[in-house]
């Protein structure tokens, strides 16, 4: 913001931002999302989302507002991992449809204004894929050096699935171990080796080609290692897998490359790295010089207790290291890999809302998982039920799109229905005003329709010193000397805007949080009394 009324200073108009930074993301679990009641040629319903399927339910994320969305894997696998296990990273799963429905929907998208990101898988592939086959033949072919071979096992490591297991795997055929971080039917690729890393990068290039505009980019913090570092005995012992503990240097080179090939395509084809690194610190140097990642997940924003004191130490510490590195912060409350928030925070609708709103008033980019807007809950199956390797089948529940028994699918889909489904569906809360997702819709909306939350400063209320509006991640008030009363959290964006998200059970004075606010947005179901926040719910109001 000008503090001069005379004439703007002479200079480049700046650019708007790039879209990354202003879209709100949408994640797409393909398999469960939708099945498409017109898939071509002879496939029959089989109970599996697929491409189709998203097509037919873009207009509920149009309806949304979501300006981007994030489809987990859809190439070509055994589906060991569901997706994660890739045996052709250029091809779409016939499961899912094909090449040319995935150029549909992301015309598709488009027509809407979607932005389309692609889930890439750049640490390992499955071990049916004929890189890996031909790896495995013997220790002179041409693919000899494509994955991790040792005669022994040079670590301690973990693998991810099942827990505890170790990550090197005896193959019979080739007679060395390999490595595996994740299942068995998972191979770790060797990006020590450039052909490996030409290889994966000509992948990105195929996408890109065709119209793609970003990736997801599935544990790329992983493809660096140091094999010669074990991980920390005590952790090993409680079965923790090695991925939170890979930090290695080496990635950062390589990801300079990846964004060299992002960088050379036309528009803003976007990256975003889940770098599963629960240290805000660490994380954040995945954005390089601006060279490396342009968005990272920040999954210890994700893991934080729903208390104000843990939001609030993970927000200042995440807003306090991005600053520093210049990096544009993201926030996520769940995914396709852990039960869904209102399962971990105690089932509480008006809980599922507050943080609703947290979720789309911070600075940074939002990303949603599909069913949050309707508050989810995970489906209930038991323990010898679960067809997943790493046992996340709860959070993967299909989406309810009606309130019929098989809610809009067209046979029995792959996994049970979450609980509630009968009313927690697509159309019957887009039918009701007072839903969870029409609050989802109109945060989504208020947010597009101003910068100020997209891209003005943020401070806690109470703070000394103020951000400079459009300044991106200005945190003038994370010295924790804000507003503090053990139940609320409270700050302001911009000059426009402050957030109040009442934890406690007793209301509160809007006043508390400065002069002439009023209320536009509340997460409480109860009609705004006068200028109180009740108990366990949230605002967002504007400074008139
Ligand atoms: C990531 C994915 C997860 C997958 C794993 C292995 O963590 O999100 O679903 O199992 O990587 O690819």
């Amino acid at each position: 913001m000008t503090d001069h009324c005379g004439a703007l200073p002479e200079g480049p108009v700046s650019a708007p931002p790039p879209w990354w930074k202003t879209a709100v993301v949408y994640q797409i679990y393909p398999r469960s999302f939708a099945e498409g009641s017109a898939r071509t040629g002879d496939h029959a319903a089989d109970g599996v989302g697929d491409l189709r399927g998203i097509i037919e339910h873009l207009d509920h994320i149009a309806w949304l507002g979501a300006d981007a969305l994030w489809l987990s894997p859809i190439f070509t696998s055994p589906m060991a991992d569901f997706g994660y296990d890739v045996s052709n990273f250029c091809d779409v799963d016939p499961l899912f449809g094909d090449l040319g429905d995935l150029d549909d929907l992301v015309a598709e998208a488009h027509r809407r204004g979607i932005q389309v990101i692609l889930d890439w898988v750049p640490n390992h592939t499955s071990i049916e894929h004929p890189w890996f086959q031909e790896s495995r033949r013997d220790r002179t072919n041409p693919k000899a050096a494509w994955y991790i071979w040792r005669d022994t096992p040079p670590n301690n490591w973990n693998a991810a699935f099942p827990r505890g297991d170790t990550a090197w795997l005896l193959d019979d055929t080739r007679g060395q171990y390999y490595l595996r971080s994740f299942c068995k039917e998972q191979a770790d690729l060797n990006w020590d080796n450039p052909d490996v890393e030409a290889a994966m990068l000509d992948t990105l290039r195929f996408w890109l080609d065709r119209g793609i505009d970003g990736f997801r980019m599935d544990v790329v913090h992983m493809i660096g290692k140091d094999l010669t570092a074990d991980d920390p005995p005590e952790a090993v012992a409680k079965q923790i897998p090695h991925v939170p503990f890979n930090d290695v240097e080496v990635t950062h080179e390589r990801l300079r490359r990846i964004r060299s090939v992002l960088d050379g395509y036309p528009g803003e084809r976007a990256s975003v790295g889940e770098v599963y690194l629960l240290d805000e610190d660490a994380m954040s140097r995945y954005y390089g010089d601006n060279d490396e990642l342009h968005l990272s997940f920040n999954f210890s924003f994700l893991w934080a207790e729903p208390t104000p004191a843990s939001f609030r130490e993970r927000i200042t510490t995440t807003l306090a290291h991005l600053e520093r590195v210049g990096g544009w912060p993201t926030w996520a409350l769940s995914n396709h890999d852990v039960p869904r928030h209102r399962q971990r925070h105690g089932r509480d609708e008006r809980l599922a809302r507050i943080t609703a709103l947290l979720l789309l008033t911070l600075p940074g980019t939002p990303f949603l998982y599909q069913g949050e807007e309707l508050g989810l809950l995970d489906a209930e199956i038991a323990d010898e039920a679960m067809i997943d390797p790493g046992r996340r089948d709860g959070c993967r529940a299909p989406i309810p799109w009606t309130a019929e028994p098989n809610h809009g699918w067209p046979t029995s889909p792959w996994l049970p229905f979450a609980p509630e489904a009968e009313h927690r569906n697509v159309a019957t809360m887009t039918n009701d005003t007072t839903s969870i997702a029409h609050l989802y819709r109109e945060l989504v909306h208020l947010r597009a329709r101003s910068p100020s939350l997209q891209t003005g400063s943020f401070s806690w209320v109470g703070s000394t010193s103020r951000g400079v509006e459009g300044g991106g991640v200005e945190d003038g008030g994370s010295d924790g000397e804000g507003f503090s009363d053990g139940e609320v959290l409270a700050y302001h964006r911009g000059d426009e805007w402050t957030v109040v998200a009442n934890f406690g059970s007793a209301s509160v004075e809007l006043d508390t949080f400065g002069l002439n606010l009023r209320s536009v947005l509340a997460t409480g179901l109860q009609p705004l009394q006068g200028r109180i926040v009740p108990g366990f719910s949230g605002v967002i109001a504007r400074r008139d």
